[in-house]
Order: C-alpha cells, then structure tokens, then sequence
C-alpha cells in the first residue's frame, strides 16, 4: 500500500490529487470513451481542459481538436506537461495556471473537460463556473470518483490510516465520509444533481471500470482480474467501477 503524498495538499491543507500517468489504462481507456464521441471531438472546435495535471487526456485527443487550453490551479505538472508537448511536436495545446473557483476566464469554449478534479473543490457548486465557460452549444465530460467502488482512492485524514488507498472507506455515509476524506466521492444520483443544480443537462451517464493499474506487476492475480472481472472498461456493476463518466451539455 503507498501512502498519501505529502507534497499533494496545498498551504490550506488541501487535497489536489495526482494526476493520472500516461502509459495508464485509466487514461486509455478515457480516451477511448472519448474518442469513440464523433459529436464531441470537431477539428473546428476550441477546448478547454479543467485541472488538466500533466495533460495526459487532452494530449490524447488534440489532434481530433482545433486547440486545447489546459488549466491548473498549479504549474507543479507544468514541466512535465511542456516536455510531453515538445517530444510529441504537439502545437495546438497550451497550460494556464487557473484556479476554477476563484478566477472568470475571459473567454468561453466549444467544449470542456474536467476528470477527476470536481471532488478536489472547495465547493462542488462551482461546476456552475464550467458551465459558464461554455458556448451557448457547448458540451462537457466529466469524471468523478464512484462511492460504490471498494476503495477510497484519495486516503482518509485519519492517522492509523495513512494510505492513499483505504477499503470501504467511501461506504461509510456522506457526513462521516467528508469529515475525514480527502476528497469528496459520488454516487451517479448525486453527481447528476450536482450537475443540473448547476447549468447542465446530462446526455450520458457511465460506469468506468476499475483498470487495476495499481497491480503494477503483470502477475498471475493481475492477468487474472483482468480477464475474468474487469474486463471491459464500461460495467453496470457499480463495485468495479472506478469512476463516474459524464457527457453533459449546457443548459
Ligand atoms: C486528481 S488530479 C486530475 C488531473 C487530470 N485531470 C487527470 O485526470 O489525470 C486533480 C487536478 O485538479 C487540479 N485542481 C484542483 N483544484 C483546482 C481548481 N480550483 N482549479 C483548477 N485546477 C484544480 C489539481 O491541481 C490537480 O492537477
């Protein structure tokens, strides 16, 4: 078990979360989702990418997009996200230090993403903020953490709980559950509330599949998991779903 980075909370004590690697099947396999969109990705359309990290996601489809802008309330991925751009010849793409709650663009995009980052916000209202950074036509993706996956992926504050991985600890009910969290979590009733109290309306609703990146050996248990019980990346199960994939348009 790895424990919780340090170097990951903010001067408010504040979780930000790591972003997710590369080479990773999370991102393939968002990338996938995204890819396989045929009305979101337009080689006329501008994006914009909220708490983008190191790029990983948008890299990943900025040749189907006329430019991408990635946004962070941090440049701590900023590097990496240069060198990526640089190595890949990628020059539609750019990196703005932003933080979504606390600052208006000043400008609105045709599309938007933002995965993994709304459960990291002070105030998961602010998706209101996103919503108002689109075009009257815009369309948005989303991910969250799913409350129903078996572990708490972000860790607890807890001190005999020190991992960044801790079983059934998303279970416990939501007051009990943001008191000690490092991050908020959602079930897909929950996030689709959040969504439309907020300038939405959802056109999907999914359940990625927990890729087990974190079995990082190609071991017998792994190969296993893989082919037998999280095989494909969508599932109606919601114990092997990882996270909350959402196509939404604004309102
Ligand atoms: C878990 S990481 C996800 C990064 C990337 N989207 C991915 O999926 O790998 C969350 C990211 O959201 C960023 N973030 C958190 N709060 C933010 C805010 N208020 N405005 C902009 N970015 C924010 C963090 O700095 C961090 O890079």
């Amino acid at each position: 078990m790895t424990e919780v980075d340090k170097k990951l909370f903010d001067k408010n004590n504040h979780y930000m979360g790591r972003p997710a690697d590369f080479d990773t099947k999370f991102i393939q396999w968002r990338l996938e989702f995204l890819k396989a969109d045929k009305d979101f990705l337009d080689k006329n359309l501008e994006m914009i990418d909220i708490g983008c990290g190191n790029g990983a996601t948008m890299f990943g489809i900025a040749s189907e997009m006329k430019s991408i802008v990635g946004v962070d309330i941090n440049d701590d991925h900023q590097q990496v996200f240069e060198n990526y751009k640089k190595e890949n010849n990628i020059d539609n793409c750019s990196f703005e230090v932003f933080d979504i709650e606390n600052e208006t663009y000043p400008r609105k995009f045709d599309r938007l993403t933002s995965f993994e980052v709304i459960e990291h916000l002070e105030d998961d209202a602010n998706v209101k903020k996103m919503s108002e950074m689109l075009t009257d036509d815009g369309i948005a993706v989303f991910s969250v953490p799913n409350k129903w996956w078996i572990f708490e992926t972000h860790g607890a504050n807890l001190p005999l709980l020190p991992w960044n991985r801790v079983p059934f600890f998303s279970w416990l009910p939501r007051p009990i559950h943001e008191k000690y969290a490092n991050a908020g979590i959602y079930t897909q009733k929950r996030f689709r509330k959040l969504l439309e109290n907020n300038g939405f309306e959802i056109l999907e609703m999914r359940l990625m599949t927990a890729p087990m990146d974190v079995l990082k050996k190609d071991n017998g248990l792994k190969r296993f998991v893989t082919k037998y019980i999280f095989k494909s990346k969508e599932t109606n199960t919601p114990f092997l779903a990882v996270s909350i994939y959402v196509k939404a348009k604004k309102k």
